[in-house]
């Protein structure tokens, strides 16, 4: 006979029975005769109680010697338990240290950012991290499954490119032999190739761009998921977006809420979001709402951080902010046929002052026109006779959108800053760990 091994996530269902766990200890507290242990396992966090009379002396002196960070197997019987966090704590009868060494660095005090981020191989195992990175698990899932449904299939792109979809100002350069070679900042034009071979893919992977700028919404390594259709317009695009927002956003509630009350963040504030419905504001109209509000903006201008967040204040769940001038916005968009000046694109700004997390458009699908869009954006014909082939051949009317993965959780999760939504970040000060 031997006693269960189960996670701690899995308490719920073993309440009064005799269990095994193998833990980590992130916390302790003793008085006298009892001990009071805060263990994680990857799976949750909850509380373990070591009582005198319930162990032999050697297991309770083992209890009393652990370092923040031990790492043991316990055995005990789960009980319910209303002022914990979680709900169940164990009362243990039995520990087996396997690993017991002092000064792991971050302890219970405040520390700085900066410290933490040094630490980043070590702080991943705290409250908050981990809470992110179970939410950030949630989405990928939810993301997976919502494209799935729709008919899409996932679609890989490449990583080192010879050509620059978003603007030539980002890129990375790096040596690939005897020739130049960039890392990706946007698979989006290798999945419209997927796309006109597959019908609706996505991409989803990191993309690169070497931003100077330190904000709180850059990194230079991000993840990307980049949906893009065949046989879709503009219109549907949105809808599909919409759809899918709404969507990931209810498997978050569904699954995390856990999550949620760790992070302080009120799981009201992401409802109606999961209503769909989102407001579709054209860019001239939210250049007007700038103006009326007093804010210095000039009508051809692109909005800055700043203007996204007290646009996207306005309202109580994502909006679009479309028909972009073409002046600010890339080559390979589709002209909006009665505003010529306009693209048929979208911006979509989260609520709550968190600006941009995606942004698409329809793409221009006729050879001529796209040819002279790329030779008027200054770039190298010879570097997309690839991508123009895709008009020549079997062209349609087509539409795609990309996600900024870290962003989203930023939102999802109310951080202040994208560079937690990531395990490792990379920004201009940061490469390591
Ligand atoms: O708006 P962007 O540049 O659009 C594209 O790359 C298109 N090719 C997407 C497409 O249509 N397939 O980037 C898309 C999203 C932004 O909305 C933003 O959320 C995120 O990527 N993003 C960043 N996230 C973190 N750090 C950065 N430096 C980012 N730059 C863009
Ligand atoms: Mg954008």
């Amino acid at each position: 006979f031997m006693t269960e091994l189960i996670s701690i996530k899995d308490s719920s269902k073993h309440v009064g029975e005799e269990v095994r766990m193998h833990v980590w200890l992130t916390d302790k507290r003793s008085s006298g005769k009892i001990i009071f242990l805060q263990l994680r396992d990857g799976s949750a966090f909850f509380q373990g109680v070591v009582r005198k009379e319930n162990v032999s002396d050697e297991v309770f002196a083992t209890a009393k010697s652990l370092y923040q960070e031990a790492s043991f197997y316990l055995t005990g019987i789960i009980n319910k338990d209303e002022r914990s966090h979680f709900g169940y704590e164990i009362q243990i009868t039995d520990l087996q240290v396997v690993t017991n060494n002092e000064g792991y660095p971050i302890g219970n005090k405040e520390h700085g950012v900066d410290f933490l981020m040094d630490h980043r191989h070590l702080w991943l195992r705290s409250r908050r991290p981990f809470a992110i990175m179970q939410i950030r698990n949630t989405l990928f899932k939810a993301t997976v499954d919502f494209f799935e449904k729709e008919g899409f299939i996932k679609f890989d792109a490449p990583f080192f490119v010879h050509s620059a979809p978003e603007g030539t100002t980002e890129l990375f350069h790096t040596e690939y032999f005897d020739h130049d070679a960039y890392l990706s900042q946007s698979g989006q034009l290798y999945g419209e190739v997927g796309a006109a071979a597959f019908g609706k893919i996505f991409t989803f992977g990191p993309t690169f761009r070497a931003e100077e700028s330190k904000t709180r919404r850059h990194l230079t390594e991000f993840w990307m998921m980049e949906p893009e259709m065949a046989w879709m317009n503009h219109a549907e695009s949105l809808d599909l977006q919409e759809r899918f927002l709404a969507y990931i956003t209810k498997q978050v509630l569904e699954n995390n809420q856990y999550e949620l009350k760790m992070l302080g963040r009120d799981p009201e504030k992401l409802r109606p979001t999961t209503e769909g419905n989102f407001t579709r504001l054209k860019y001239d109209d939210a250049v007007k709402m700038l103006q009326d509000a007093g804010r210095d903006f000039k009508w051809g201008d692109d909005f800055g951080a700043p203007d996204e967040a007290y646009i996207s204040e306005q309202f109580d769940r994502p909006v679009f902010l479309i028909n972009y001038p073409t002046s600010i916005k890339p080559f390979y968009m589709k002209k909006d046929p009665e505003n010529p000046n306009e693209y048929l694109c979208a911006d979509v700004l989260a609520p709550e002052g968190y600006g941009e997390v995606m942004g698409g458009s329809e793409r221009e699908s006729d050879y001529d026109t796209l040819k002279a869009q790329i030779e008027a954006a200054g770039l190298n014909l010879e570097d997309y006779s690839w991508y123009l082939d895709l008009r020549k051949y079997g062209s349609v009317p087509h539409s795609g959108f990309g996600m900024g993965f870290e962003r989203v959780i930023a939102w999802i999760c109310k951080l202040d800053h994208v560079r937690e939504a990531i395990p490792f970040p990379r920004t201009m000060n940061r490469l390591r760990p």
